[in-house]
């Protein structure tokens, strides 16, 4: 974070000016209570909307009509750095209290989870990593940050960065899934996006790390549950895209609530200073996750409210979201000589140099109306992200794509229903906005008709059913998951179809005409039999307001499917989890009994990461290895051998066969993805340097070991090449 010398002087005189209890202010995200029945704090209030105790258009109710009471004198006497706010006429109302009426006049940060779009909501991150486009995620990502910063709002909770290994976790959803390369690339080009852009104040927000870290590995995919891992597995995996997202500049990090190896992250100093801040570099300020420190007592890591706060201080926890425990006890901390006032003062400075590199102390305000949210261009947009995440799993004998005039049966109550294409945590997404699966196909296909057949909410309707398959000459299948069904909080033991989706699946299997199924849903599902049941299955994720309209244009083919998986399909919820980069067994599963698999199941997962069809056919040639000093490149022509353009994922995995630790079976250690015409040929050239071919080690050291590599190349799909090579370094 670089700040002009006179804006690092400003600083330093404030903080010389201020009381103890402006300082520890500083350190407050207040909680907001919220009168009309709900005396909750906001972020609880968020967490009701997400896990579906409140409706999303109950919520914007409540927003837009409750006198909110946010703390105006507390503000005014220069005892709040930051809320959570989304709408900008609070925002200035309570920013004029902050720069106008406190005595030193230090303005709020406001913050949000603004986590895939604000108010043109793009596809969830699941899905979006899957498009494999650096480029489009870094765009929706700006985007998100103009909307938001027009409303007021400085301060994005987003990217979320957890490895997401076990599909039961409800969380997978919101972050880039299972592989740490991918979500690397991903995290990089959230920075970017959300913050690069500084020749206005209007076009960047602050961004926010979280949940560091391991909250993924969360034991049984149980939210919020215990995480215990090797300090070569933290490092290898988990730890990587929150480096990635520090060495591209990011200002600020959320500490996750679980414990890791026994101690709460809220108050792990080893995460939150020695590694963090010492070893990978990060120079901005930490948040807790809301309500986290006063969680620290529920842990039994601390005896009282105090302890928890003093503990997450020293540990490196700067801002406290929700609880006021900082507020109310960190001045006995003091006295008492838990804590020093040094460590009070280099939080503060850590919050004001945010609040200084965000602009807010020169522009603390927004014009009205100045956004264009939801503009043409950003709906465009929103259209152009959904269409490139979604991910074609099957097209038995090119079923899809299909022409205009099909007569079309669409079943599945997802289908109908506009609420449902946002994905958690869309706080700013409504219904209105959003463009329904029925919406969208009967749009573009005039001879659609949707059949209110029932199935997930309400039971099957069987005469309507009937109907409904004897009335198309393709019959569409939209199932999964219900929004409030993935996110915080939602972890799932049986991750197969919920309701009786299954029955409409079944429905489908011995019916004499081609049939699609289309999943609407936040995290990997069990689904092996339902797919064997249909002739097609479209992956369509929860991709944002222009869904609909995207599923549509990708089942008439204009718009033609090229998105990877970013997390494995188990077969059965038993199989959690199931990931493609496990590392070796002795036991490899094989024909043998005594290998590594269940006695009931195939082995491996029915979907790979990296997996996806397109309607296109491509095929690589002249794949050539080259050695160089530094690195190894792949060079090879993708020719796209069918009739129609697309685009292509081109994916390069490494496996170090031997290694002083046990390796991973492969791991991504690059990608491309490129646009060929039909009937013609493009040059791709992927590259890994040598020094990212080792690996972490239980001490904390990073080893480059010689020996034999193996370098495959592959599209996830019909196409894969490998060259073995022994290197050393
Ligand atoms: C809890 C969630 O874990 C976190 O992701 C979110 O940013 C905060 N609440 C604030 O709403």
């Amino acid at each position: 974070m670089k700040l002009s010398a006179e804006q690092e002087t400003k600083i330093q005189s404030l903080i010389r000016e201020m009381t103890l209890d402006e300082k520890i202010a500083q350190l407050n995200q207040a909680s907001v209570s919220i009168v009309g029945g709900f005396d909750v704090p906001f972020s609880e209030l968020i967490e009701m909307m997400t896990d579906g105790r409140l409706s999303q258009d109950e919520f914007h109710k409540i927003m837009a009509t409750s006198e909110k009471d946010y703390h105006e004198e507390e503000i005014k006497q220069g005892l709040v750095g930051s809320i959570m706010v989304q709408d900008p006429e609070t925002s200035n109302r309570l920013q004029k209290i902050a720069i106008e009426e406190s005595r030193l006049g230090i303005p709020l940060i406001i913050g949000l989870d603004v986590i895939h779009g604000y108010k043109t909501v793009v596809p969830i991150a699941l899905a979006e990593a899957g498009s494999f486009d650096r480029d489009l995620m870094r765009r929706t990502a700006q985007m998100a940050a103009k909307e938001s910063r027009a409303d007021g709002i400085h301060w994005h909770f987003a990217p979320m960065l957890d490895i997401s290994r076990d599909a039961r976790w409800g969380r997978v959803s919101e972050g880039g899934g299972e592989d740490p390369y991918l979500l690397s690339q991903f995290a990089k080009a959230k920075i970017e996006g959300l913050q690069n852009d500084q020749s206005s104040h209007l076009n960047y927000v602050a961004a926010c790390l979280k949940h560091y870290v391991g909250y993924g590995a969360c034991e049984g995919g149980r939210d919020y549950n215990t995480v215990s891992m090797s300090e070569s597995l933290l490092r290898n995996v988990y730890l990587p895209p929150f480096r990635a997202a520090i060495d591209a500049g990011a200002t600020t990090v959320m500490a996750a609530f679980n414990d890791l190896n026994g101690v709460p992250c809220t108050v792990n100093r080893e995460m939150l200073t020695d590694k963090l801040r010492e070893e990978f570099g990060f120079d901005g300020f930490v948040v807790s996750d809301a309500n986290a420190i006063r969680e620290c007592v529920a842990h039994g890591i601390a005896s009282d409210e105090a302890e928890a706060g003093a503990k997450a201080l020293y540990a490196g926890l700067d801002m406290d979201m929700g609880t006021e425990i900082y507020l109310k006890t960190l001045k006995g901390s003091l006295a008492s000589g838990t804590i020093s006032l040094e460590t009070v003062d280099q939080a503060v400075e850590r919050i004001l140099r945010v609040k200084m590199w965000l602009g807010l102390f020169d522009h603390p305000y927004v014009e009205l109306p100045e956004s264009d949210e939801l503009s043409e261009d950003n709906k465009a947009l929103a259209l152009e992200a959904a269409e490139k995440s979604i991910v074609l799993l099957k097209n038995k004998d090119d079923l899809l794509p299909l022409p205009i005039d099909t007569k079309i049966s669409i079943i599945g109550e997802l289908a109908n229903k506009a609420s449902e294409v946002s994905g958690a945590w869309a706080i700013s997404f409504r219904e209105k906005d959003g463009v329904s699966l029925v919406e969208g196909i009967t749009k573009e296909f005039p001879n659609s008709r949707y059949f209110e057949v029932g199935g997930l909410e309400t039971p099957i309707n069987e005469a309507i059913l009937q109907e409904a398959l004897a009335y198309g000459d393709v019959i569409i299948l939209v199932a999964g998951e219900l929004v409030s069904m993935s996110g915080e909080a939602t972890s799932r033991a049986d991750i197969s179809l919920p309701g009786e989706q299954s029955k409409l699946f079944a429905a489908l299997e011995n019916l004499d005409k081609p049939t699609v199924a289309i999943l609407m849903n936040g995290r990997p599902m069990a689904i092996e039999k339902e797919v064997g049941q249909v002739d097609a299955v479209i992956e369509a994720w929860h991709l944002g307001i222009q869904m609909g309209h995207a599923v549509a244009r990708t089942l008439s083919g204009a718009n033609n499917p090229s998105a990877r998986l970013t997390v494995s399909f188990p077969r059965v919820s038993g199989q959690c989890p199931v990931y493609y980069n496990h590392p070796n067994t002795g036991r490899p599963a094989g024909r043998s009994k005594f290998t590594s698999k269940y006695m009931d199941i195939e082995p491996g997962a029915l979907y790979d990461f990296g997996y996806g069809l397109s309607y296109s056919r491509f095929a690589f040639g002249n794949v050539v290895l080259k050695e160089t000093a530094e690195s190894i490149q792949i060079i090879l022509d993708v020719s796209n051998i069918s009739d129609r353009d697309g685009e292509e994922v081109v994916q390069l995995y490494v496996t170090d066969k031997v290694g002083s630790l046990v390796r991973p079976v492969k791991e991504l250690k690059g990608f491309e993805k490129v646009t060929v015409a039909s009937k013609e040929k493009v040059a791709v050239e992927l590259r890994v340097d040598k020094k990212d071919l080792g690996f972490w080690n239980n001490q904390g050291q990073y080893c480059l070991e010689d020996g034999d590599f193996i370098f495959t190349v592959t599209d996830g799909n019909e196409n894969s090449e490998s060259f073995e090579l022994n290197l050393s370094f």
